[in-house]
């Protein structure tokens, strides 16, 4: 495929039609300097539009147009961990109100279009599933995962005011967002090889700050060097199915997530007793698939860890982004305030709140339960396997962590191909997230056209494939030094 249309590039905001030259299309695919190049203005209604029915027309063109893009773009969707699959026809029929949950979820206030009932089930949901009971916990439908990390950071921060934030390199940048903003003092702990938090140098970090609280930020998901078997939260079937694949990952680019047990092991060997520290974990990327794989460290309340949260659009699916936080109900006090123009009280970091969020969460729960979630894991983790396979034997360097569904590999050389494909990419590796909207038939798409053009980037001898031995270890690269 070589000419990519403009309506690709531009996300939809430019004319299918229009033909962009040469050195516009170099330009425009600049890296951060590839968006926002067109903008579709807000102008004043002539006069006469409501006559003549110009303006109408314009804007259902225009929004016809966008329409097609975002078709095209979700076709081409590969690495981000955003599943695409999902349809909530059933509720268009709530696009008409303005449904907003400010306040406490737990106390409903004067605005009676809220969907709070809707709300309080996805989180009784999500309490069971970390093992929270009905009358400890407390929590909220957050605008992401980044939401969910600022609460429970705050949090922290407000059960121990002196307290230090603690946080491995390899963090979301929204954990370091929120040092800044709360002007905590942060430590930054090493990570190993594998991108997961070097407990060694944690305890060393921690040994040297032994007179103030420890507040951790924890990156859940991954499980290294297990065997597993799906656990089976509630009362399903115990015979469902048995993973032996390899690892669940969690942070953003490497996918690698830190050990919660040790964690918790080496805070006590440094002499911090439970009422000294508070552990936010941080599930945002697959908090939601790791509950489905048994004897993994498991994420659950029943361990002395203070909040957790996850989005809710990456894995569940969902048109709008949103997440979830639980936490301990004793802790919220900490943090919240009544407020009479209310008629609730205010702990959450946002004013408004989507009220529809929560029942697109709430929808597919119900649709697809435990055992919707268990098969999609396992569709994910398959179809993850299948691709790196497939890489390697066409001679690209990847590398597919145990029970991971996140395929890193080489870099292609082309970044209208990367951003054509919307790979995640960083130095020489790139990677594929894969999602249960991801199947076999799109992966040997795309490989097919990675494969078509790697043969035009090699042919002549000047380009190589790049080494990627440093992310990814040199058994897993393939490049001209290591194959
Ligand atoms: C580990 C981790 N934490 C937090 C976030 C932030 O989540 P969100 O994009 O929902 O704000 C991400 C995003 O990918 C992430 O990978």
């Amino acid at each position: 495929m070589d000419h990519v249309p403009s309506l690709v590039v531009d996300n939809g905001s430019v004319n299918e039609e229009v033909k962009i030259n040469k050195e516009k299309e170099k330009r425009l695919i600049v890296l951060g300097r590839n968006i926002h190049t067109m903008c579709l203005e807000v102008t004043e209604p002539d006069v006469d539009d409501e006559v003549t029915g110009d303006r109408e027309a314009y804007m259902a063109g225009v929004l016809a147009r966008y329409k097609r893009a975002l078709t095209e773009r979700t076709k081409h969707h590969l690495g981000y961990p955003y599943n695409l699959d999902f349809d909530y026809g059933a509720l268009s029929q709530l696009q008409h109100f303005s449904i907003n949950n400010l306040g406490d979820p737990f106390i409903e206030s004067n605005y009676g279009v809220h969907s709070r009932q809707f709300e309080v089930g996805v989180l009784d949901w999500f309490a069971r599933l970390w093992e929270l009971e009905k009358n400890e916990y407390w929590g909220y439908i957050t605008n992401c995962g980044t939401e969910g990390n600022l609460h429970g950071i705050l949090i922290g921060r407000e059960v121990f005011p002196e307290g230090i934030l603690y946080a491995s390199r390899e963090s979301h940048y929204s954990v370091f967002k929120a040092a800044r903003m709360y002007r905590m003092e942060c430590v930054k702990i090493d990570t190993l090889w594998s991108g997961e938090i070097d407990c060694d140098d944690f305890k060393a970090k921690l040994l040297q700050n032994q007179d103030k609280p420890a507040i951790i930020n924890v990156n859940i998901g991954k499980f290294l060097h297990h065997c597993f078997s799906l656990s089976i939260p509630f009362s399903l079937p115990l015979t469902l199915f048995i993973l032996t694949l390899t690892t669940i990952a969690g942070t953003t680019v490497k996918g690698a997530v830190d050990d919660l047990d040790l964690v918790i092991k080496k805070l006590e060997e440094a002499g911090f007793s439970q009422d000294r520290f508070y552990i936010h974990c941080d599930g945002a990327l697959f908090g939601l698939m790791m509950p489905f794989v048994k004897r993994a460290p498991k994420v659950t309340f029943k361990k002395p860890i203070g909040s957790v949260s996850v989005s809710g659009h990456k894995f569940v699916g969902c048109p709008m982004p949103c997440g979830v936080q639980i936490t301990r109900l004793n802790y919220v006090n900490a943090l919240s305030r009544d407020v009479e123009y209310l008629a609730s009280r205010d702990a959450t970091i946002m004013g408004s709140r989507n009220g529809h969020a929560p029942i697109f969460l709430w929808y597919t729960l119900n649709r697809k339960g435990y055992r919707g979630f268990q098969k999609e894991v396992q569709k994910c983790l398959r179809n993850a396997h299948y691709f790196k396979d497939r890489l390697v034997e066409a001679g690209i360097g990847a590398m597919l962590n145990e029970l991971s569904s996140t395929v890193v590999f080489e870099r292609p050389h082309d970044e209208e191909f990367v951003r054509r494909w919307q790979l995640a990419c960083k130095g020489n590796i790139a990677h594929v997230v894969v999602m249960p909207n991801i199947t076999i038939e799109k992966l040997n798409e795309f490989l097919n056209e990675l494969l078509e053009k790697r043969a035009t980037w090699f042919q002549d001898g000047k380009d190589q494939p790049y080494c990627i031995s440093s992310d990814v270890g040199e058994k897993n690269c393939l490049c001209a030094l290591h194959k």
